[in-house]
């Protein structure tokens, strides 16, 4: 756990060090967690969207995109139960003077019985070796299964306590775990209350006519109160999906981990409209969907796990989570979510407009059912580059730091590096830099030694560094280095595009994806 977090800490200390991310307003002590996306963050973010919005909406020939507005009328949030049930359970320890969410703590708890088990699954695997029947000892061995019935009882007891808000239940569940806080060490713990977590502003410049709005907590309701617009305007017929990338906003009590739980972060969901009935159908299909669009991207299959919801959110009948393997261990990555009508007949019980849809095919107006898969547009980032970030021993006993981020993703797709700043050579790597700008990032460097360059690409993740020398200028011909691999193979200037294209191309990629 300790090398885990040791892990975050250097990757956080890497990201700032090459411009990809910055804690906000940085020259004020900053603001907690809060952060800006440099130079190459921006680039990596920007790629991961397009990805998101290539593979949602240009290869859905039903799902079309909207950006909707930040603000919205504050009627929405009653809509949508968010004034008066989105709130975390919070508990604060007496003597740290640190509040944490109850529910967090509970689930830490269990995180620490389920590294138990694979504990004891991974001292019995050197114990066997080849012999070791994996699927028999975990439904065999006594403690492992002391600790998954202890895992269920605990997970039974916070799903009834949290759902009934019984919120001394919590509180009892605490004390009976005996969970003491992290920092205090004691289990001095105040009840349990409820905390909003809309962050509220006065809309209006005149002292008195001004009214509460809402930095809105999620970007779906946009998509929401749209859903006409959308449909008849582009003539959708049912089946269809509204898709949105944006910002939102929360007071999240304990932010904390880096990018992974901020107050300000951004979205990419994706509503999908369907026939009342159907919505379990729509919902393992988008289960299938989604995590093939994470897996296609191999930071490695064995980091991913889904997670059925036990606390049903209050508007859904069936939900789970794409879990990333973080530094920190297994957490929530992307939501996908059977949420039933419950948010178009809500905007129409307060809204007094009709959200239905004519169903030509049965001959019937109905409110649609909604699937809708959410994922945090900075917890991608961070999984991406929490995974990518190696630290390599070469074969002379150097060592490289190299950021093995998917060339569709990585920030700078070429560096093109002249050997020296003389002799016509920065003349000819403009040209080609010229040459590719249209197609790929690309960055030109001409400071420094090769290979104190190549080490500063790899550092950023650059795909691959193309070096011209005097050769380059009697036959045309540079070196093409590849970032993983780190061989160097001589090709013609002219076979560049193609080449890059192999990898770093979008149309190529989605192929191969599709
Ligand atoms: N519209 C449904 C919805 O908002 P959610 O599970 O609350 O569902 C969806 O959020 C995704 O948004 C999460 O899976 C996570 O990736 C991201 N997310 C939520 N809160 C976040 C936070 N405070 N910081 C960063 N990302 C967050």
């Amino acid at each position: 756990m300790e090398q885990k977090e040791d892990l975050l800490k250097e990757i956080i200390s890497h990201a700032k060090e090459y411009g990809f991310i910055f804690p906000s307003s940085e020259i004020y002590d900053g603001l907690s967690a809060t952060y800006d996306y440099g130079q190459l963050g921006v680039e990596l973010k920007n790629n991961i969207k397009t990805f998101w919005w290539k593979a949602m909406v240009q290869m859905h020939e039903n799902i079309v995109g909207i950006d909707a507005a930040i603000f919205m009328h504050p009627k929405t949030w009653k809509a949508s139960g968010h004034v008066d049930a989105f709130n975390d359970p919070l508990i604060d320890n007496k003597d740290s003077k640190k509040r944490y969410r109850a529910d967090v703590l509970i689930e830490d708890y269990i995180e620490k019985i389920r590294q138990k088990i694979e504990k004891e699954v991974e001292k019995a695997q050197k114990r066997f070796g080849d012999a070791f029947d994996e699927e028999q000892f975990r439904s065999t061995n006594p403690n492992v299964l002391r600790n998954i019935e202890k895992i269920q009882s605990i997970e039974e007891r916070m799903k009834s306590t949290l759902e009934n808000n019984d919120l001394e239940g919590v509180y009892n569940l605490i004390v009976d775990l005996e969970i003491v806080c992290p920092l205090s060490g004691t289990k001095n713990w105040t009840e349990v209350r409820q905390f909003n977590l809309m962050f509220s502003t006065e809309l209006g410049s005149v002292s008195g006519e001004a009214s509460t709005i809402y930095l809105r907590p999620e970007t779906a309701q946009g998509i929401f109160v749209n859903f006409l617009n959308v449909q008849k305007s582009g003539r959708m017929k049912i089946p269809f999906g509204i898709a949105q990338i944006g910002k939102a906003f929360r007071n999240e009590i304990v932010a904390r981990q880096f990018i992974f739980r901020m107050r300000e972060f951004e979205q990419m969901e994706m509503q999908f409209f369907c026939r009342p009935g159907e919505e379990m159908k729509w919902y393992q299909y988008w289960k299938d969907s989604r995590i093939k669009w994470h897996k296609s991207l191999g930071l490695g299959e064995k980091n991913y796990r889904f997670h059925d919801h036990l606390k049903l959110a209050h508007y859904a009948n069936a939900a789970c989570d794409i879990e990333f393997d973080f530094p920190m261990g297994f957490k929530e990555l992307e939501g996908i979510h059977s949420r039933t009508d419950f948010d178009l007949k809500q905007h129409e019980n307060l809204s007094g407009k009709k959200l239905q849809y004519f169903d030509p095919e049965i001959n019937e107006s109905y409110v649609p059912y909604v699937v809708e898969t959410s994922v945090g547009l900075d917890r991608m980032f961070l999984s991406v580059l929490s995974s990518s970030y190696t630290v390599e021993k070469l074969a002379d006993g150097s060592e490289r730091t190299v950021l093995k981020i998917p060339f569709i993703l990585t920030p700078n797709k070429v560096a093109i590096l002249p050997l020296t700043k003389k002799d016509g050579l920065p003349e000819k790597a403009n040209e080609i830099w010229n040459r590719l700008k249209f197609d790929f990032t690309c960055q030109y460097d001409e400071k420094d030694s090769i290979g104190k360059r190549y080490r500063r690409q790899d550092a950023t993740g650059t795909a691959y560094c193309i070096t011209i020398d005097h050769q380059t200028l009697e036959d045309n011909t540079v070196t093409l280095r590849h970032r993983d691999t780190m061989i160097q193979s001589r090709i013609s200037a002219d076979e560049l595009l193609v080449k890059l294209s192999e990898t770093c191309n979008w149309s190529n990629f989605l192929k191969e994806f599709d």
